[in-house]
């Protein structure tokens, strides 16, 4: 058994229902075969477990490892293309990047960037919107068993408004996904995903097979993209004669298994329906605003009970960072002024872990309880730069995470560990 000793943060009661955040300085957790199996005082744990191993986590924070829900494998190259509305980045940038991805060997050069991403930035489970090409989501699957995180994705799948070299057909994409889920479904920490990239890329025959799919594996989960850009959502009205999240419904895509990234514009029925069908809402705050598709209704979510979590949204995000991701929530709700909702530190770290974990449907994960995995980050800035002197500063646990959202960066992230071994190369080094 292993003991780890620091200071714990994290959101076992959920902050957007009253739940406070817990922290406990100079706290211990003691780990067995991943599983955290007792916590309490560090002083108290060590007297009752005198000659196990210590990792001692003091001179920082240790977080939940984050739960990236919206994140694209074969984004991570163009990150950082500014100016543009979604249409026109994604016939600009993203897809002729994607395209890319069907050289197996360019596939598995980015996919080490990719994973080596997420963990850098403290991300140890992640819903990947996988490429449009079988060999590429396979290479994606082995370096993510390779380096540990826990991801869950699969074949992203369009029959129209693409490129023709992403397109596929509805007999060739059930086929493809299912072959992947037959690989990669449960198999370590990796589940599958059923991805039709956006109602206005795919036909209903598309999407019916994507439902068949999902019917056909249990326990796989579905994610797409909803409400994100007016231009786009005037398109899928057009075409598909429904507000857009029925465009999925229809099709029996959403559930509490499912993902719906941005929905920056949604309608109180579309609302209702996600509350109803206890699907989550992937909030990508940098994106939105990269894109300039505007400032996410938080409030009208929870009002209606949708579940919320954090996305990245890389590459029209701007990194792999949840701490960023946070920190541009909290900005988008300041600026919509009485529309806001008022994110607090706690609500924060509660959209950047537990959310995610219950979105995800990893119940093992999310907080540093008794019984759950021991996933975790630890914030170790080196000393006297922006977030050691902010750390050194705080007037409580909550203050040290407010500063950690509004400084923190990877360059912060002393260690990442999942199932209590520490992920690859982000072990600190001072
Ligand atoms: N809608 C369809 N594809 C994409 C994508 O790659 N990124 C974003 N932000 N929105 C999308
Ligand atoms: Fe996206």
């Amino acid at each position: 058994m292993t003991l780890f000793r620091g200071t714990l943060l994290d959101t076992p009661a959920d902050p957007f229902t009253g739940g406070a955040l817990r922290v406990d300085v100079d706290g211990g957790l003691l780990v067995r075969d991943g599983e955290i199996v007792a916590r309490s005082a560090y002083d108290d744990l060590r007297r009752a477990h005198p000659d196990e191993d210590v990792v001692d986590l003091r001179g920082g924070l240790v977080l939940p490892g984050f739960v990236d829900t919206h994140v694209h494998f074969p984004q991570v190259r163009v990150i950082g293309g500014l100016g543009m509305p979604l249409l026109d980045w994604l016939d600009r940038c993203a897809l002729p990047e994607e395209a890319r991805m069907q050289d197996p060997a360019y596939a598995a050069a980015v996919a080490p960037e990719f994973v080596r991403g997420l963990a850098s930035a403290g991300t140890t489970s992640a819903l990947v919107f996988g490429a449009h090409y079988a060999p590429a989501v396979d290479l994606l699957f082995e370096e993510a068993s390779a380096q540990g995180l826990r991801i869950t994705s699969g074949l992203v799948v369009s029959d129209r408004r693409l490129r023709d070299d992403l397109l596929t057909t509805p007999a060739r994409a059930h086929a493809e996904s299912l072959a992947l889920a037959d690989r990669w479904h449960g198999v370590g920490r990796n589940r599958y995903a059923v991805i039709p990239r956006f109602a206005l890329s795919c036909s209903e025959e598309l999407l019916a097979a994507c439902g068949a799919v999902l019917a056909e594996v249990p326990g796989a989960m579905f994610t797409s993209h909803v409400n994100e850009n007016e231009r786009e959502i005037a398109e899928v009205a057009r075409l598909c004669g429904t507000h857009y999240t029925g465009s999925y419904d229809r099709h029996g895509l959403c559930g509490p298994h499912s993902v719906l990234a941005h929905d920056v514009h949604p309608t109180d029925p579309e609302l209702e329906l996600m509350a109803e069908r206890g699907t989550t809402v992937a909030h990508c705050p940098t994106s939105n605003a990269t894109l300039g598709s505007g400032l996410f209704p938080l409030a009208r979510h929870v009002a209606h009970g949708v579940r919320v979590a954090l996305g990245s949204d890389v590459g029209a995000g701007t990194g792999f960072s949840l701490l960023k991701e946070g920190l541009q929530a909290y900005f988008a709700q300041q600026l919509l002024g009485p529309d806001g909702y008022p994110l607090g530190p706690a609500h924060l770290l509660h959209l950047a872990t537990a959310a995610g974990a219950q979105a995800l449907g990893l119940g093992e994960v999310g907080d540093l309880s008794v019984g759950k995995r021991f996933d975790a980050v630890w914030l170790r800035p080196a000393d006297g730069t922006p977030l050691a002197v902010g750390l050194a500063h705080a007037a409580d646990g909550e203050d040290a995470l407010a500063r950690a959202f509004a400084l923190g960066t990877p360059a912060d992230v002393g260690g990442v560990w999942v199932d209590g071994a520490l992920v690859g190369e982000t072990a600190a080094v001072r």
